[in-house]
């Protein structure tokens, strides 16, 4: 797959089929991720890779929990005021993650992300996307998931046997599976609107009103 298309499209795709990913595909996903930089090249990092049905219910199980707890609190009251104010992109974005917390106990694989000694805690996120890349090339979905890292966080370490009394902690909950929609390039406000140029409010003398791959390719 070319690179500009990997990176426009992988989107999170929750919404994925039981189908099981072939070992060479893991294999590819991991041996990627690993490749990618951490800070001072520590490497510290460790990768759970649940294949086994009952340890992706248990943890789907606890993920649906942390949701819970997630919208219960940060999220409180998200939905509504996205229901009121009409907002049809964050309704889908909370629709297909309520799929994810209903479903990832059924998903074909998950990749824990854990890291430790890292005090800024950014080092381990350049192999989670190495890994979602890997998997997009494959045509693997993936879904970055944060939830258990804050909450139910203790209750994780503990289900999946992560010694915590040796600094490790869990970063990332990847969900992975074929897709049952379709792969598009991701939507978002264009380039102009984050940038500045120079110092910090100055508007770049260029723009790019559409995405540079996608629509002319
Ligand atoms: C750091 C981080 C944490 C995220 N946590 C969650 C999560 O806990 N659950 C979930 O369903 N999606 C999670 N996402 C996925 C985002 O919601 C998603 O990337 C964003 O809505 C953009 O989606 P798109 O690329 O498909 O347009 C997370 C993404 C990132 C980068």
């Amino acid at each position: 797959m070319e690179l500009y298309e990997a990176l426009y499209t992988t989107r999170a795709m929750r919404r994925v089929s039981a189908d099981p990913i072939p070992t060479e595909v893991v294999q590819q996903m991991l041996d990627a991720a690993i490749r990618a930089p951490s800070g001072s090249n520590m490497q510290q990092w460790r990768w759970l890779v649940l294949t086994d049905r009952e340890a992706i219910r248990q943890l789907g199980e606890l993920y649906s929990e942390a949701f819970d707890a997630g919208m219960d609190t940060f999220y409180a009251g998200a939905e509504e005021r996205a229901r009121a104010a009409g907002a049809t992109d964050i309704l889908r974005i909370h629709s297909s993650s309520r799929w994810l917390r209903d479903n990832m106990r059924s998903v074909p694989l998950i990749v824990v992300a854990c890291d430790r000694n890292d005090p800024i805690g950014s080092s381990i996120y350049p192999a989670v996307w190495n890994l979602m890349l890997a998997a997009r090339g494959a045509g693997v979905g993936t879904t970055l998931t944060t939830f258990n890292t804050h909450t139910r966080h203790a209750e994780t370490l503990e289900l999946l046997g992560i010694p915590a009394d040796k600094g490790w902690r869990v970063a990332a909950i990847v969900s992975c599976g074929y897709p049952l929609g379709k792969w598009g390039v991701a939507k978002r406000p264009p380039v102009e609107k984050v940038v500045y140029q120079d110092r910090w409010g100055n508007p770049t003398d260029w723009d790019v009103p559409e995405p540079l791959w996608g629509a002319k390719t």
